[in-house]
């Protein structure tokens, strides 16, 4: 009798413990997200298991439910995204995001549109686009992308109708940043070679 209540107790955790690890394997990895984030070249529903652990912030929490980033206009925040723009980004696209191997990112031109968007421009940097694009994930966590995006945000020297992270409301009130220097001059070259 002993024993065999001691093999049903076994049995019993043994059953459990299946239930809880298959139960882990069958909950799709994007469950903490509401939003349907996706690549930007191969739609493909991204896998969140991946990526740089790091806390679930307020901020990234907010994020995955809504897409709308709290750090846009925290300055605390943009201080600490432009630090690490000039680690992970800023080799390819400039101190002053101004382009460099890599698009310009403070302009009124996207290559991927939805990049005007917040939730455009976090799949882009999280999960990566084409060619030495990569995905950024394991460099950064989800909450260093936030507040890399609102540096960038923070320094855009685009036309406000284009500013689609904004609300309608802000649009209208919005001054863009002063342009950098080596954007507007490899504007001017570009007219020239335009105008030949
Ligand atoms: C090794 C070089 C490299 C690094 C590092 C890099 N990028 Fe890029 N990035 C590129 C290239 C090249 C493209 C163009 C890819 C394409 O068109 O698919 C690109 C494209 C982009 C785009 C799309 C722009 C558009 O016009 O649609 C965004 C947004 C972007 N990068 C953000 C970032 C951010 C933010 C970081 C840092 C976390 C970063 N990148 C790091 C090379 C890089």
């Amino acid at each position: 009798m002993r024993n065999t209540s001691r093999y049903n107790l076994k049995t019993a955790v043994c059953l459990l413990a299946l239930t809880a690890a298959s139960g882990a394997m069958l909950m799709p990895s994007t469950a903490d997200a509401q939003v349907t984030f996706r690549n930007i070249n191969s739609g493909a529903v991204i896998d969140f298991s991946f990526g740089k652990k790091g806390e679930e912030t307020e901020a990234v929490k907010h994020f995955m439910a809504t897409a709308e980033n709290l750090y846009n206009n925290d300055e605390d925040a943009i201080r600490i995204g432009e630090d690490l723009f000039m680690t992970a980004c800023s080799g390819c696209h400039g101190h002053h995001a101004e382009g460099k191997l890599g698009p310009a990112l403070g302009d009124t031109y996207w290559t991927y549109p939805s990049g005007r968007t917040d939730k455009g421009f976090f799949e882009i940097i999280y999960d990566g686009a084409r060619a030495m694009m990569g995905p950024q994930r394991n460099q950064l966590t989800k909450d260093e992308i936030l507040k890399v995006m609102a540096w960038v945000r923070s320094i855009y020297w685009g036309d406000a109708e284009q500013a689609l992270w904004l609300t309608e409301e802000e649009r209208e009130n919005f001054t863009p940043a002063p342009m950098p220097e080596e954007f507007a001059e490899a504007l001017k070259e570009f007219e020239k070679r335009q105008n030949r």
